[in-house]
């Protein structure tokens, strides 16, 4: 006899869906599983016969095939077992086999029947509310995260027992509590930051448009301090975004069990490796690029990063997600976060400090050749940040992140109100179709901007990536049109300390 139930692959971050079949048939006892599954999926015979068995339901001593359909997807992990049990159960009349037709079901297996918590069940929820099916059943500690998902009925169960009571109908586990955003320990504030007048105003214009940043100055200046405060002033996540991002993590195996409330911040140790920042492995998992998708990748001492890894970087700068190719199948996961970088400016970290520098020549060549290159044309706001002055660290702080993030929000309101329709959401992700139609300078600011491309200073990338951060300043300032003023302190913010301008690109 055979019997159908679907559940989902997790492809990347995306949910796919995938038909168990399991057919039994008179013969040697046997159990085969079919299509396209590692070595976890291939394992789950062992765990689906003890955890029937101790469940108290009877084993087939008959010939067992499961085919998990499409035969074409590459399937990963533990999560078909709950799936091919219960067709196992249909198909052998331990069980109604239309109780599975219009159900999902997702999770893992213990030897003893229980359901196991799985990565990515809000994916899964995802993918059965878009095929149109009305329940999922879940392992009961991820029906909260499930219920995320409007319009499916979620059956959070912990047995093979439960689950057959859940989809018979004779006896529905309760309703998941809602889940509530989760509350992420307050965030520190920029008011406890002392002088720093120019790079707190380039965090803001960051924070604003959406713009990479890159903070360069002595050991012990506040680099790392000022970087860690940004999600301090940036808007928080929507509703649709925060589902994204919960979803993203879920997949990757942080358990939060609830809504992810606040941007993501990911601050990867300079070690990583390149599949550990973009993604990678031999089943691809999302790298911390993914991770910080949506929010803030912070890649503190950028200098001391594997080149290797930092060069990954660039396509998901640009394009916003990066695919990873793996036999005839390319996974694509999304990258939309903002760069902040900070590093010192040469090995001993005082160059520019005469008497405390102790570099050499080659050492400064090295450093560098580490940090210039494709990262740094991808960067919009270069800061220079310097030991504050005695007077600064003993006045009051510049300004605090309930004030700064009031400024951020409106700027981002006007961006939003004039990007609409364009595919962006804020000035950093406008493409060169929305620079040409949305954005006005005045003549003031075509002057300033045609000057500095004459002198050389700049390239095509360069040019655009400056009216980006001009149309910001001008929205910080509550102005829709660009100026000479709001091109000059963007053109300011592409020069490094000591005057060296950026590789025109
Ligand atoms: N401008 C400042 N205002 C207030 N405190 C500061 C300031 N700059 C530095 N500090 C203090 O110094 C500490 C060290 O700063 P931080 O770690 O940010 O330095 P850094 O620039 O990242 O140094 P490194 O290059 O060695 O990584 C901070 O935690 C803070 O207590
Ligand atoms: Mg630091």
């Amino acid at each position: 006899m055979l019997a159908r139930v679907t559940t989902f692959a997790i492809d990347g971050v995306e949910p796919r869906r995938v038909c168990v079949e399991v057919d039994i048939r008179p013969g040697l006892p046997a159990f085969t599983i079919v299509g396209l599954g590692d070595a976890a999926v291939r394992e789950s015979r062992e765990r689906i016969r003890s955890a029937v068995l101790n469940s108290g339901f009877e084993f087939p001593q008959r010939r067992i095939t499961a085919n998990l359909a499409p035969a074409s997807l590459r399937k990963a992990g533990p999560g078909f077992d709950v799936a091919m049990a219960l067709a196992l159960l249909a198909a052998s009349g331990q069980l109604p086999a239309d109780a599975l037709s219009h159900v999902a079901v997702f999770g893992e297996l213990s030897l003893s029947g229980e359901l196991r918590d799985s990565a990515g069940a809000l994916a899964v929820a995802e993918g059965a509310s878009r095929c149109g099916l009305r329940k999922l059943v879940v392992p009961a500690g991820r029906a909260r995260e499930a219920a995320l998902v409007d319009g499916i009925e979620v059956l959070g169960v912990s047995t093979l027992r439960t689950a057959v009571d859940a989809v018979t109908g004779r006896r529905l586990p309760g309703l998941p509590a809602p889940a509530v955003a989760l509350q992420s320990p307050p965030e520190p504030d920029l008011g406890e930051v002392r002088g720093h007048a120019v790079p707190l105003l380039a965090i803001e214009i960051a924070a604003a448009g959406g713009h990479n940043l890159l903070l360069e100055g002595p050991p012990g200046t506040g680099k790392t301090m000022l970087a860690r405060r940004l999600p301090s002033i940036l808007p928080s996540l929507t509703r649709t975004e925060a589902i994204e991002v919960t979803r993203i993590h879920s997949v990757a195996g942080l358990h939060h069990d609830g809504l992810v409330s606040g941007r993501p911040f990911r601050a990867p140790h300079h070690t990583v490796s390149a599949a550990g920042l973009v993604g990678g492995g031999s089943t691809p998992r999302p790298g911390e690029a993914t991770l910080a998708h949506l929010g803030v990748l912070f890649m503190d001492e950028l200098s001391e990063f594997q080149r290797g890894a930092v060069e990954a970087l660039r396509q998901p700068l640009e394009d916003g997600r990066v695919s990873i190719v793996r036999g005839q199948h390319a996974l694509v996961f999304p990258t939309r976060f903002m760069l902040v970088a900070a590093t010192n400016p040469c090995p001993c970290g005082y160059a520019g400090i005469a008497e405390r520098c102790t570099c050499g020549e080659a050492d400064l060549r090295r450093h560098q050749r580490r940090i210039s290159g494709p990262l740094l044309d991808r960067i919009d706001l270069l800061v220079s940040v310097q030991r504050p002055s005695d007077a600064e660290l003993r006045a009051g702080s510049v300004t605090d992140s309930r004030a700064a993030l009031a400024r951020v929000t409106e700027a981002r309101e006007r961006q939003r109100r004039r990007l609409a329709g364009s595919g962006a959401s804020c000035n950093g992700e406008m493409d060169a179709g929305a620079l040409q139609t949305r954005v006005r300078l005045d003549d003031g600011g075509q002057r300033a901007l045609g000057d500095a491309y004459l002198s050389g200073m700049l390239s095509a990338r360069g040019r655009h990536r400056v009216v980006r951060v001009a149309q910001t300043i001008a929205d910080l300032d509550g102005r829709n049109t660009v100026t000479d003023v709001d091109v000059l302190l963007a053109l300011n913010f592409r020069q490094r300390a000591g005057g060296e301008e950026v590789p025109a690109a």
